[in-house]
């Protein structure tokens, strides 16, 4: 049974190509509309083999609003992923991080009045908290980023937020997304960084196949078990099915923030040996200073998610690691390879 047409923004990328893969597991029809920045076609070419159904590409971005609306036509809900997301990037380039992710939200938000769309599921972040006062982190924890990035999703959060103000029919969810790591247990589809990964994970899945000789720890003198840092990891097929569920759930109109998380907290020293478990190799690394940013510990209040969506993350950081090494040894230079 098709149970409706979902805009999937930025489906091309890394969590939105594990997203389409539920959505069209679970019936959805499934348009994805990508200018390609940051991902490449043969995600949704994979997408496809591992689910036997296909879904439309178009590719185009969002803060081309004719593009848009063309491409939007016919489809009943929008799930938003596509934007900027690598910190260091907006603290160089903040003007880049406000025109794709606030503007480019914009564009997203007035292209849906206009084709009388009003349900939508945004991909916000953890780190809209900034440094945490209290642990776990619920929604109500107040928002101070700490970077251009953290600060245009909590200023797209306040666009949807207006947006229903002034339409008061609208049905929106916005996520807070902790770590996502993890990869489709087919090894077809996974996180593919361009350039050298900021993040842990991608990380030490590359010393791991042997792309890179060592990880870099940043910093053992965190107030935590070990020293080191500190955060909720979420297998990306467990938030993938989180937005099925918040889709699922745009029935009555208002606008929801929800954190998708675990709920519980690893330190860097625990992936790491969670991760040689998975590949059975040592994994070589060297302590470094702190990264400038970076917080000791955060990981999510989940009572929220479980009551609203009646969802909550399934998958361990066995899994997580298995899986992440399933995908980097099958295409260790990614999807390019
Ligand atoms: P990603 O870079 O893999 O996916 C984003 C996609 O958006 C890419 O395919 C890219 O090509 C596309 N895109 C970028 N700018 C665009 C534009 N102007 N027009 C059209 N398409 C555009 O990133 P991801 O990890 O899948 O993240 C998805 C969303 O979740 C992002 O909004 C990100 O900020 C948010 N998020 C990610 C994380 C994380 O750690 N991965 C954490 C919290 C929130
Ligand atoms: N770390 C290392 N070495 C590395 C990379 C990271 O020791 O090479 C450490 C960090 O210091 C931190 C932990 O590993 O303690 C996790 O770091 P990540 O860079 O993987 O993740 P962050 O928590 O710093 O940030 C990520 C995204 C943000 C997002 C946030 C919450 O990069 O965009 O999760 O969702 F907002």
């Amino acid at each position: 049974m098709i149970k409706g047409k979902v805009f999937v923004t930025g489906g091309a990328g890394y969590i939105g190509s594990h997203t389409c893969v539920e959505l069209l597991e679970a019936g959805y029809e499934v348009v994805v509309y990508d200018n390609l920045s940051n991902s490449k076609q043969q995600s949704l070419d994979r997408v496809q083999t591992i689910t036997k159904k296909s879904l439309v590409f178009i590719q185009g971005d969002i803060r081309d609003e004719d593009s848009l609306e063309k491409a939007m036509i016919g489809c009943d809900s929008v799930i938003h992923f596509a934007g900027l997301k690598s910190v260091g990037e907006s603290v160089q380039y903040p003007d880049l991080y406000v025109d794709t992710n606030i503007r480019g939200t914009g564009c997203v938000l007035r292209v849906m009045s206009k084709l009388g769309l009003d349900k939508i599921v945004f991909s916000s972040s953890a780190t809209v908290y900034g440094d945490p006062l209290f642990l776990p982190i619920s929604e109500t924890h107040p928002l101070a980023p700490t970077n251009p990035y953290g600060q245009t999703k909590s200023d797209a959060e306040t666009l949807f937020q207006e947006q229903q103000n002034q339409s008061p029919n609208w049905k929106v969810m916005l996520l807070r997304y902790f770590n996502p790591v993890g990869a489709h247990q087919s090894g077809l589809i996974g996180e593919d960084p361009s350039g050298i990964p900021n993040n842990l994970m991608p990380y030490i899945a590359q010393v791991a196949v042997g792309r890179r000789d060592y990880l870099q720890v940043f910093g053992n003198d965190y107030d935590t078990l070990d020293g080191t840092g500190v955060r909720d990891y979420i297998h990306v097929v467990d938030l993938a099915k989180g937005h099925l569920r918040a889709l699922e759930c745009l029935v009555k109109p208002g606008c929801d923030v929800v954190n998708l998380g675990t709920g519980k907290g690893y330190s860097v020293l625990e992936l790491i040996s969670a991760f040689e478990k998975a590949c059975r190799k040592t994994i070589p690394y060297k302590i470094v200073a702190r990264r400038p940013g970076d917080i000791a510990t955060c990981y999510a209040d989940v009572t929220k998610s479980k009551k609203l969506l009646n969802w909550q993350a399934e998958l361990d950081i066995h899994s997580m690691c298995e899986d992440v090494w399933r995908w980097q040894f099958r295409n260790p230079g990614g999807y390019s390879a």
